[in-house]
Parts: structure tokens; sequence; C-alpha cells
């Protein structure tokens, strides 16, 4: 079984656990493109969803789902997304695909977060993805310099600008052997817009596809 199929295993899972007739919050990336076509199976069943990217907002409308702005909505049940990596605490890291700081939005105004990974996104310590980190322009020079004080190695990615207008830093070599505090650190770094720790909103089930079928995690 491919990665890709192991991703959508796990995504088509989630659509258990979507409470009917209400809105959906909906991540971004390869694995949430298949939980997209999967929600697109009770659309009927769903009044919409809230989104985390122009990149999924442009999938659920051609699908037919209604997209709503997050800031019509006071609450809503569920958040489903994929991650770079997940561990036993279920903390993550997201923004591979450079839309942490809309993804830690809509999580944060969910009642819950429901993670659909492949089984290779699974560690004991995270930070051997490279950490992303979603920067003001004007600020990422000084931002690279105090990464580097914290023990990582920042390079800008290259071609990219955020939903936001703002670019992403990706953090190399960091053991991220205490995600709270460092999420916390990082944040306090001026010119830092969001990274992409997810740690004090972390996961509440994960849902973890992998050649044996797809595994709950609570
Ligand atoms: C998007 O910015 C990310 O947070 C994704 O959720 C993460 O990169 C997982 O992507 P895949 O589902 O494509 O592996």
């Amino acid at each position: 079984m491919t990665q890709d199929e192991m991703k959508k295993n796990a995504a088509w899972a989630a659509l258990e656990y979507i409470p009917r007739d209400t809105v959906v919050g909906v991540g971004t990336g390869s694995t949430v493109n298949h939980f997209i076509d999967a929600l697109a199976s009770i659309k009927h069943e769903i009044k919409g969803a809230v989104s985390s990217s122009e990149q999924s907002t442009k999938r659920l409308q051609a699908l037919g789902i209604e997209v709503f702005d997050l800031n019509s909505i006071d609450s809503f049940s569920v958040y489903v997304d994929g991650a770079d990596e997940i561990n036993r605490q279920k903390h993550m890291i997201k923004g591979g695909g450079a839309a942490l700081t809309r993804e830690k939005i809509v999580a944060a105004v969910a009642d819950s977060f429901i993670c659909i990974v492949d089984q290779s996104k699974q560690v004991d310590v995270l930070g051997t993805f490279p950490l992303p980190v979603e920067v003001i322009p004007m600020a990422s020079s000084y931002v690279q310099r105090e990464l580097t004080k914290l023990g990582g190695k920042p390079v800008l990615r290259a071609g990219v600008t955020t939903d936001n207008g703002n670019v992403i830093l990706d953090v190399h070599q960091l053991a991220i052997t205490d995600p709270l505090k460092l999420e916390q650190q990082i944040n306090n770094i001026v010119g830092v817009v969001c990274n992409g720790i997810f740690a004090h909103r972390a996961a509440d089930m994960v849902l973890v596809g992998s050649a044996d079928g797809t595994q709950v995690i609570r």
C-alpha cells in the first residue's frame, strides 16, 4: 500500500466522527484533500465548512460545499487536519504546506481536533521535519538570528508567500523535547506570526492510516 493510500484510509475514517448538521473545520494538505473528497459524499448532511487555506477553500467549493467566514461562526465541534509529525502526546509539527497560521486559528475555535495521518508521521521526538515558522517579511533576517540562538538552522523557503502575505522559515536541526516551551519561546520573537508547533492546541484524536487499516488513538 502506498503512503497516499494510507492517507486516504485515515481521511475517509474521519467521516465517522463528523457530527451531522454542523459546520466542519477543514485543514490543508494532501491528506486533507482526501478528507474533502470524503466530506463531499455527505455534503447534504452538513451545513458547510470553515477552511484553513485558499487551496482547501477552492477544493471545497468545487465540490459544492459552502465555505463560511470564520468570523461568522461562534463555535463548531470538529476540526480535521493532517500533520507533518505527531508524537505520543499528540503534539504536532504542521506547516509543510505553509498554511500553519490559519490552521492554528481554525483549530483554536474548534471544540476538538482530529488529526489524520499515515503511519510515517508518528515520531518519538518532534523536529526531524524542519519546523515551519511564518514571519513578517521585513523581520526575516532578525528572526533567523533569534532562531539560531535557540539552536536551530533556519532556511528561507524559496518562492513561497503565505495566504497572509508572509514568508516561511524552515528551522532544521531542532530536537523538540519540550514542545510547549519552544512553541511559546518562538511566538515571543518579534516578527513571528506563528510557528508550526501545535502543542498548546494538540490533537484530541489521531487516525493513523497504515497497511493494516486505520488505528484510532484517543
Ligand atoms: C499544511 O500547512 C500542513 O500543516 C499539513 O497539514 C501537513 O503538511 C500535512 O500535509 P500532508 O497531508 O500533505 O502530508
